[in-house]
């Protein structure tokens, strides 16, 4: 695996082996997503219930719609943009185009949760006496509550994105690749440092137990939305990452057997961070939740009763970082595989350079609306009708509920019915590899996926349901 290719194309990057591939593409899908969302919704939807749902829509319609997106990347060598101008004439570029724009919102807010993140690694390990203290109002602070979140909104961010920016001017190989090469490993490493802590924690068995007993009293239409939701975030598809990473990938390359393994590991990941999180909360009599809310608030709770807390709190944030920064790179690859390829005289280095200022002072406004500045958006749904949410909430009702699903539905249509069910699986085919389930993927993603991610759509549109 992991010898490197000769080039086909001397112009076109592309990994220097598809362990490389695969850790990149791993940790895009491995995020903020998998470590502080997921455990909660395991929590709420009934434990090995939750979990095992996830594995079969993982297995059927999140790696079936993974394939579809890695193999029109391979297939055109094309950024989401050029791949579908390439295959659909002008008529379908627009949904190429919606992909980066989806990539390019979500990354200046993500960006944003990153320096967060980093400003709590500094302050757990300088000052957590302040966090104990207090741990909503220190969040609040951070966030601006007693006057203008400079290290939130701007400091902390802007060395998060030069991070990211460092990595990407190197280009595909020796930038992402490399930098996926030492975090993945480093993640892994935290994780399991992590869960031997929280499992070892006394009264954690109460909470492995309730990870490991399904309740089925749990199952509703909402779990598994939630867990549909879940998974095409998680797994980062609808926004043409999978295609952009996937155009990096050589022909002779056996897309099937990597979809499986960046699948495994980005579940593996979600199921390793329930185990972390439920066994610590229960054992720290601490409500389980998800989401920004409960890393940055409740957790507080559990780090400050444990022997050395405020390192293993570090070394928790050190992992969301981790996590974090492998998703971002892959966000603002998107849009620079983009723009240099449509616009081939400026250069990589400058346009990712570019962009990340762009993408700052964009995002900043995602923290800045959070406490400090009344800065609103507009939302429509079935359940509440119109409202005015904040424009951080705003940012994310946009990406969640409306731009991912749409994507990821268009996408595949594509790939199944203008492209051909077909001919994507024979690109699949290059090079001797045998598609084992061919037919199956062919129904999946003709029928299933598609009737799969309308419901997201009108879980998330029409009744107003939370999802990802
Ligand atoms: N998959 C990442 C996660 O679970 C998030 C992400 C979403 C990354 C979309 C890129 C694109 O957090």
């Amino acid at each position: 695996m992991e010898h490197s290719h000769e080039k086909s194309t001397p112009q076109r990057a592309q990994w220097a082996s598809n362990f490389g591939f695969i850790l990149a593409a791993a940790g895009s899908a491995i995020g903020l997503g998998n470590i502080w969302k997921f455990p909660g919704r395991a929590y709420h939807g009934g434990g090995a219930l939750y979990m095992i749902t996830y594995i079969f829509i993982v297995v059927f319609i999140g790696a079936a719609a993974m394939i579809a997106e890695l193999t029109l990347g391979r297939h055109t060598q094309k950024n989401p943009v050029g791949a579908f101008r390439q295959m659909g004439k002008q008529r379908w570029t627009w949904v190429g185009g919606l992909g980066v724009f989806t990539a390019f919102v979500i990354v200046s807010y993500y960006a944003q949760v990153g320096g967060w993140v980093m400003q709590y690694i500094v302050a757990y390990l300088t000052d957590s006496a302040s966090i104990y203290a207090d741990p909503a109002a220190y969040f609040y602070r951070v966030l601006g509550s007693e006057g203008m979140p400079i290290q939130a909104a701007f400091i902390y961010p802007a060395i998060f994105l030069g991070l990211a920016t460092f990595a990407l001017v190197r280009g595909v190989e020796k930038g992402i690749e490399k930098l996926n090469r030492v975090l993945m490993p480093g993640l892994f490493i935290l994780l399991f440092l992590l869960l031997a802590r929280s499992i070892t924690l006394p009264g954690a068995s109460e909470g492995i137990r309730y990870l490991l007993q399904p309740d089925f009293s749990k199952f509703n239409t909402e779990m598994l939305m939630s867990a549909l939701g879940q998974a095409f975030y998680s797994l980062s598809l609808g926004m043409g990452i999978m295609c952009t990473y996937g155009s990096y990938v050589s022909k002779d390359q056996n897309l099937l057997k990597s979809t499986a393994i960046i699948c495994s590991l980005d579940t593996l990941v979600a199921f390793l961070s329930a185990f972390i999180i439920i066994p610590a909360v229960f054992a720290m009599g601490v409500e389980p939740g998800m989401g920004g809310g409960f890393a940055f608030v409740s957790l507080a709770g559990v780090f400050e009763k444990i022997p050395y807390g405020f390192l293993v709190g570090a070394m928790f944030y050190l992992l969301l970082f981790f996590a974090a920064l492998t998703s971002t790179v892959s966000l603002i690859e998107v849009v620079v595989s983009y723009v240099i390829e449509d616009h081939p005289q400026i250069s990589r280095k400058k346009s990712t350079c570019i962009l990340s200022v762009i993408l700052l002072f964009l995002g900043s406004l995602y923290t800045l609306s959070q406490l400090y500045l009344p800065l609103k958006g507009i939302w429509l749904d079935g359940r509440n009708g119109l409202t005015y949410p904040g424009l951080g909430d705003f940012m994310e009702l946009l990406t969640d509920r409306l731009l991912i699903p749409f994507n990821a539905l268009i996408f595949c249509i594509f790939v199944a019915w203008i492209w051909g069910a077909n001919k994507a699986a024979g690109e699949v085919e290059e090079h001797g590899v045998t598609f084992h389930l061919k037919n199956t993927w062919m129904l999946l993603i003709k029928y299933f996926v598609p009737v799969a991610i309308g419901c997201i759509l009108v879980a998330g549109l029409g009744f107003g349901m939370a999802l990802s």
